[in-house]
């Protein structure tokens, strides 16, 4: 089928790859000149694991553009996949999305094109963007609304696409439900050739489809997003009181996660979650709840328990170092979690700002993330350092903000010596305690002993 995607971002690129690596033409469309000239060049404006390889396999199914008119005409299915920021009110940002909206009824083609909101949207919004399309849709030819949320998740977006645990597609119309099926079928299937670089799991079988009306497609993405954030919160807080009781809370998380109703994943405390979506999706969630004057009393202590754990970091550092003026602190890894450049809500920049509040220096590095850090956060620029031993270096302790693999594997030993004091912090509790200890270090978990 053909396919047009609007916005090149992490969840639009990934969507198209995986679209043309399934056989579809795909035609990707973004205001962004540079992003469309890297792509053109077969280099990806994010870091996000095989998607280069992605992006040369499926290349002969994949052009870019930034104009609307070559892109849109034609097409069976249009996605929006441009972003969707919070405001400050924490409801979403859909300037965006609606000069996308009109850009794509200005140049539907003459058949019957699906417009799909990939984008998260506030619920009921797909009646909001039916009604931009006819406003702006002026020639012939038919189209429909529907949602489609994607579940994919940053440094392992591919994976999540190509072997997801299910598709939600939402639309008041059959007709787009159809046209969704078939779009989607070799998934469904699972039909089609896995890539060399990321093979099927083992025992993946058929992916259920949940073909159901637009409302209900919106509300599952928050509802899924707002229920993984809360799991991590609640670990978290259940993490607060293992610190006072004297409990393991890594046993706690494993020995309640065995239970198969519960589930082990994201069930890792630490200093909790940060990224494009969770912070996005349960603010938005809230706010439409809020519109109907219902409360969402559980969705807000979710958030309210994550924002804690960053002061958390700076609380232990306090309870340490007595005082914070004039020490410095270094936090490794800056991404808001591995495998990404993703700096969007990253816990390292809220951490990062809170110790200079109370006249702390600090120290900052990321294994990739740095290149866009500095473009993204001048004022904090001038604190990265090129190396792990550089943040190391005559600081009065070190936090593990982003479990990168690179800071698990390397040598610990190296850095205590060249420390003013060698303490860390581990804010994902994926250090080995006496692994450190013998390397030199006082150790420090943020929630619990280890
Ligand atoms: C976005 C939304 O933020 C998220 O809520 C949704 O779940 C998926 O799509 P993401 O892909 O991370 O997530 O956004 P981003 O990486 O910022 O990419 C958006 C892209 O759209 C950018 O490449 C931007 O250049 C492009 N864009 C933005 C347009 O092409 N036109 C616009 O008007 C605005
Ligand atoms: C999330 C959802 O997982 C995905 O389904 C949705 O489409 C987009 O939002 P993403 O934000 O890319 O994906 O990352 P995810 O892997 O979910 O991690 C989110 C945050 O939670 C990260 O900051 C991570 O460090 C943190 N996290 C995750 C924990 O603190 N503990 C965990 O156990 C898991």
């Amino acid at each position: 089928m053909k396919v047009c995607i609007v916005g090149t971002g992490y969840v639009g690129l990934t969507t198209g790859a995986c679209l043309a690596f399934l056989g579809h033409e795909v035609t990707c469309v973004d205001n962004n000149e540079a992003k469309v000239g890297m792509l053109r060049a077969g280099r990806s404006p994010i870091h996000e694991p095989y998607l280069e390889d992605l992006l040369a396999e499926a290349g002969h199914n994949l052009t870019y553009t930034t104009s609307y008119a070559e892109a849109v005409p034609g097409a069976d299915v249009v996605f929006i996949a441009v972003n969707t920021p919070s405001l400050p009110d924490g409801s979403p940002d859909l300037k965006y999305l609606s000069s996308a909206a009109e850009d794509i009824g200005r140049n539907l083609g003459p058949g019957f094109t699906v417009v799909v909101n990939k984008s998260t949207v506030p619920i009921g919004s797909g009646n909001w963007v039916d009604a931009i399309l006819r406003e702006a849709h002026t020639g012939e030819g038919e189209f429909s609304v529907a949602s489609n949320p994607e579940f994919l998740r940053e440094g392992a977006a591919i994976s999540d696409s190509l072997y997801t645990d299910r598709v939600v597609v939402g639309s008041d119309d059959a007709r787009s439900l159809e046209v969704l099926y078939t779009l989607y079928r070799p998934v469904l299937d699972q039909s089609f050739t896995a890539p060399p670089f990321l093979p099927r799991p083992e025992g993946m079988g058929a992916v259920p489809l949940v073909a159901t009306d637009l409302a209900s497609a919106e509300l599952i993405k928050y509802a899924a997003n707002a229920f993984l954030a809360l799991k991590i919160s609640f670990i978290n807080e259940i993490g607060q009181v293992a610190g006072k009781v004297g409990a393991d809370i890594i046993q706690v998380a494993k020995g309640t996660g065995l239970d198969s109703r519960i589930g082990s994943r994201f069930l890792q405390p630490g200093v909790g979650w940060g990224g494009s979506c969770f912070g996005k999706d349960t603010a938005a969630l809230i706010t439409t709840a809020r519109e109907y004057n219902l409360d969402m009393p559980i969705v807000q202590a979710s958030r309210d328990t994550n924002r804690r754990q960053r002061e958390l970091v700076v609380d232990k550092l306090l309870d340490e170092l007595r005082i914070l003026k004039g020490r410095t602190i270094g936090l490794l890894g800056l991404a808001f979690k591995p495998n990404t450049d993703d700096l969007r809500d990253a816990p390292a920049l809220d951490i990062a700002r809170r110790l200079i509040e109370r006249g702390a220096k600090v120290r900052l590095h990321d294994p990739v993330a740095m290149a866009r850090f500095r473009e993204e956060q001048p004022d904090l620029a001038p604190y990265l350092c090129d190396t792990a031993e550089a943040v190391a270096e005559s600081s009065d302790a070190l936090v593990l903000v982003t479990e990168w693999p690179q800071y698990l594997e390397m040598e610990w030993a190296k850095l205590a010596v060249v420390m003013r004091k060698p303490i860390v912090l581990d804010g994902r509790h994926v250090l080995d305690e006496s692994r450190l200890t013998r390397a030199g270090f006082r150790y420090l978990a943020l929630a619990g002993w280890r």
